[in-house]
């Protein structure tokens, strides 16, 4: 089986981290975010993953040279202009020649969702379209749905005003599609499959709802981010659980490092204490400086004090600095 890998966002939220790295080629746990997922549609029956691609397409092609990534087969699929969801969706299944049950999955959600259980139920249900559903505390940044008996999804609102959500039950962005959802959606258009095509589904009663309790994060965000990094530190996820330190990563025995991943070839003075934080390749923490709940892939000086914040690839701290709730260098809103 096929499936499409949708990975051509911006990752805005990440910004600086995606200043010069797309958002799914970011580590989480020392792997890529998309070597991953794409593991997890493989065990899951994928044998060929279609990259969705409209930004940027040179990381994923100098990570994967070979066009395989373990078991699975890789291809890609280049937008002209970034199509959104439901655009890129249709553009990369019609470049792949998908006329086949196929999946398809946001690049940014790390699961332990059973992907070969998602599909039985699309073909219990006989259905046009199958969602991953998961339950949130605060469903209103994602899509929500209501659903009805039998599993039937009654309506789709995606991203609902707080208070106007049907139920607490999101989209958890992995999907299984017959080919004709793609006749319902519009060539080389700007198409949200998620504002669009999902509620014409619901409405025509095609759309089928698989809610797990499965471990679930949308790591698109800096906070869900660190989490998602963090969570792999957790001894009881045996199967996804990572080293916290990187074997090439260099920090200094006189270094303290709390609840943190430290990633390959990142150095680590003496003296300095990382807390709850994710150094990314490459980073560098100043001696006695002091990195909390943060992220960083470029240099904090010594002494340097950062919290609550992200440090991009160009980004220095200065010695002595002290930044809080910030971007470093600063990230201008869009
Ligand atoms: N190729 C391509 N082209 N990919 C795109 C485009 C585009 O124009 N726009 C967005 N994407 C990709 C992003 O890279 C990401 O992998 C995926 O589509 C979803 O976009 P996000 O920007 O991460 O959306 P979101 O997190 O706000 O919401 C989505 O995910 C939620 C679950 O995490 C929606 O699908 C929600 O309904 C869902 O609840
Ligand atoms: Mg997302």
């Amino acid at each position: 089986m096929r499936a499409v890998v949708l990975v051509g966002g911006f990752g805005t939220r990440l910004r600086p981290l995606t200043n010069h790295i797309p958002k799914p080629m970011l580590p989480i746990g020392h792997r890529p975010m998309i070597e991953r997922l794409v593991n997890r549609l493989g065990r899951g029956g994928v044998t060929e993953v279609v990259l969705a691609l409209g930004f940027k397409p040179e990381p994923f092609i100098a990570a994967f040279p070979n066009g395989r990534c373990g078991d699975v087969k890789l291809t890609y699929a280049v937008e002209p202009a970034p199509l959104d969801t439901g655009g890129a969706i249709k553009f990369a299944a019609s470049e792949a020649g998908i006329d086949g049950t196929f999946v398809v999955a946001n690049g940014d959600v790390l699961t332990d969702l059973d992907v070969a259980e998602l599909v039985a139920t699309h073909h219990r249900h006989k259905a046009e379209a199958t969602l991953h559903l998961t339950g949130v505390d605060d469903p209103s940044a994602f899509g929500v749905v209501a659903l009805g008996d039998g599993d039937r999804i009654t309506d789709f609102v995606e991203k609902p005003a707080p208070g106007d959500e049907p139920s607490n039950l999101i989209n958890a962005g992995t999907y299984v599609f017959e080919p004709s959802v793609l006749d319902r959606i519009p060539d080389n258009e700007r198409v949200s499959i998620e504002r669009s095509t999902f509620p014409l589904l619901a409405e025509a009663g095609r759309l089928y709802g698989h809610a797990t309790k499965d471990y679930w994060i949308d790591a698109g965000r800096p906070d869900l981010y660190r989490a998602a990094n963090l969570d792999l530190l957790d001894e009881e996820r045996i199967n996804v659980h990572c080293e916290a330190v990187s074997r090439t990563a260099n920090v200094d025995a006189a270094a303290m490092i709390l609840n943190s991943i430290i990633g390959d070839g990142a150095v680590v003075a003496p003296g300095a204490r990382i807390v709850d934080s994710v150094l990314l390749p490459g980073a560098q923490v100043g001696s006695a400086a002091t990195v909390e709940a943060s992220l960083v892939m470029g240099r904090v000086g010594e002494g340097a004090r950062i919290d609550a914040s992200m440090v991009g690839v160009d980004g220095i701290v200065p010695d002595g600095a002290v930044v809080t709730a910030s971007t470093v260098p600063e990230v201008s809103a869009s």
